[in-house]
């Protein structure tokens, strides 16, 4: 018999914060009519759960708990728990910011693994994160590894804020980005970094579409490569 895994494919994208991970993944998805997975948004999520229940940041077997158990919806753009819309409140910087102070536990990500797998599903699905690569999806059949200077991706993550009416203060948005990539890559489980058979992508000069278009090509390109395995 035939594993799921294996017939289920998988485009995985890594990168760091505001890479733009998120926005190509959608479109990607769109375009091929696949699943998607914003793995971030789990990080988010119990990073929220913690902060709605008052919980203890510092007890990590309560917060992975509270990953394990949370019951989460994602309808379309819309996010729920518990029956709740938080798609806004998971998206504020403190709630980001957060989830990036709690990512680098074990118990977290463990508890969350099952959770992201389980997105796998047909015809596909692409996979947007840290280690979605490296850990969650090893032997998802393209890989691309999206990055952007850190000037670009701090003009975007501005615009972001600006565009869902915030007024963010530019420096300490380019530091908080600084802090969170150091934060990502030098935490010793998963840490932010290319899967040794990643493509590279630096989407700092791209438009959207431009990128969309580079990660669609290198899924023909590997599906034509695969082709001519069989
Ligand atoms: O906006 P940003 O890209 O920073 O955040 P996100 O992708 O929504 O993820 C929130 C936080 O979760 C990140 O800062 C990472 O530290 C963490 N994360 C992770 O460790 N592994 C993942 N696969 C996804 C996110």
């Amino acid at each position: 018999m035939i594993k799921p895994s294996i017939a289920t494919p998988v485009i995985t994208i890594d990168g760091p914060t505001a890479s733009g991970k998120g926005t190509i993944a959608q479109r990607v998805a769109l375009a091929l009519g696949w699943h998607v997975l914003d793995s971030g948004a789990l990080y988010r999520l119990a990073a929220w759960a913690v902060l709605d229940r008052n919980a203890d940041a510092n007890d990590i077997d309560q917060v992975a708990l509270l990953a394990r158990r949370m019951d989460v919806t994602f309808a379309g753009p819309q996010t729920f728990m518990s029956g709740k819309d938080v798609t806004e409140m998971i998206r504020q910087e403190h709630v980001g910011d957060l989830a990036s102070r709690l990512a680098p536990h074990p118990a977290l990500r463990e508890a969350l693994l099952d959770r992201q797998r389980a997105f796998r599903e047909n015809p596909g699905l692409v996979a947007d994160g840290r280690d979605m690569g490296t850990v969650v999806f090893p032997d998802a059949p393209l890989k691309v590894f999206l990055t952007a200077d850190v000037h670009a991706r701090s003009a975007r993550r501005c615009h972001q804020l600006r565009e869902r009416g915030e007024c963010p203060d530019e420096q300490a948005v380019f530091l908080d980005l600084q802090k969170r990539d150091e934060r990502d890559m030098q935490r010793t489980v998963a840490p932010l970094k290319p899967a040794d058979d990643a493509h590279a992508l630096d989407s700092s000069a791209l438009t959207v579409e431009q990128t969309v278009e580079h990660v669609l090509e290198l899924w023909r390109v590997s599906l034509a490569k695969a082709k001519h395995l069989l």
